[in-house]
């Protein structure tokens, strides 16, 4: 049996078909400090905190790109001092953290509008990436000022400006191209996207790469969702019969 792993998990993937790039949109920190009368900021750094073990479960089950909505082109809506929170929030986790980021071998990257965001958030993006870029197990992308339509949108301009500059006839315009514009095209397209606390729904996440994922919410919160949840999802992934739009592997034998 192919377990590896510590005492408590199994982190068995004999059979189990993990996927190689897996997006998790990590919701419901909010709801989860509400149930216990605390305030919306101890949600925030619940989830965090469970931003790690997410990324340990994840490289020990073999995942070798880890995509995370940690703030979407949305969340500028709302009130001023959580938006405060949840920056400061993350510049405090990617520079405590690195250490156990650089034990378990994580390079990690970011995707979305990052030049909107302020420079205090961008320096830690930028040391962040440099600092972990030959790390080799898997790659954490932290999707921050991150929105699937501001990313095709920005993926035309380029191909527009092209365009106009002359050096693209509009024929040449495909879903190729296009996929090699947007902001990180050497990310494989996820096979699976989980989101906890139980919406069904992609929140502008991952538009253009999530065309054929696989789709899984568990009721479980974010700041909850743990190595039973994943080990759950992964399970669920393993059984399903992806087609692409053909016919499923069995039927297309007979
Ligand atoms: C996700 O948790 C964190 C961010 C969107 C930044 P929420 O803050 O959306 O939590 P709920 O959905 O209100 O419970
Ligand atoms: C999606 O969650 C964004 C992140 C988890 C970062 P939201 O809580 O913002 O999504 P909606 O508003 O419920 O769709
Ligand atoms: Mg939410």
């Amino acid at each position: 049996m192919a377990a590896i792993g510590d005492k408590k998990k199994t982190y068995d993937t004999t059979g189990l078909k993990v996927p190689v790039s897996l997006g998790v949109i990590m919701d419901g920190n909010g709801r989860w400090a509400k149930k216990r009368l605390l305030p919306r900021s101890a949600g925030h750094r619940a989830g965090a905190e469970n931003l790690k073990e997410l990324c340990r479960n994840c490289g020990r089950y073999g995942v070798k790109y880890l995509t995370v909505y940690a703030f979407s082109t949305e969340n500028w809506a709302r009130p001023e001092d959580e938006v405060h929170q949840l920056m400061e929030l993350f510049v405090e986790f990617f520079e405590r953290y690195d250490p156990e980021l650089e034990q378990e071998g994580i390079r990690v990257r970011f995707t979305g509008d990052i030049a909107a965001l302020p420079e205090k958030v961008r320096n830690t993006i930028a040391e962040g990436e440099e600092r972990s870029k030959n790390r080799q197990k898997m790659q954490l992308i932290v999707a921050m000022n991150y929105g699937g339509r501001r990313e095709i949108e920005n993926a035309a301009r380029r191909l527009a400006k092209k365009v106009k500059d002359g050096e693209l006839e509009p024929e040449q315009i495909t879903e190729q191209l296009l996929s090699e514009n947007m902001y990180l095209p050497d990310v494989p397209d996820p096979e699976l996207i989980i989101r906890p606390s139980g919406e069904m729904r992609l929140s502008n996440f991952l538009l253009w790469e999530s065309a054929y994922s696989e789709f899984w919410v568990s009721q479980t919160l974010w700041p909850d969702f743990g190595y039973d949840d994943l080990t759950q999802a992964f399970r669920d992934y393993a059984g399903r019969d992806r087609r692409f739009g053909g016919l499923s592997s069995k039927e297309g034998k007979s």
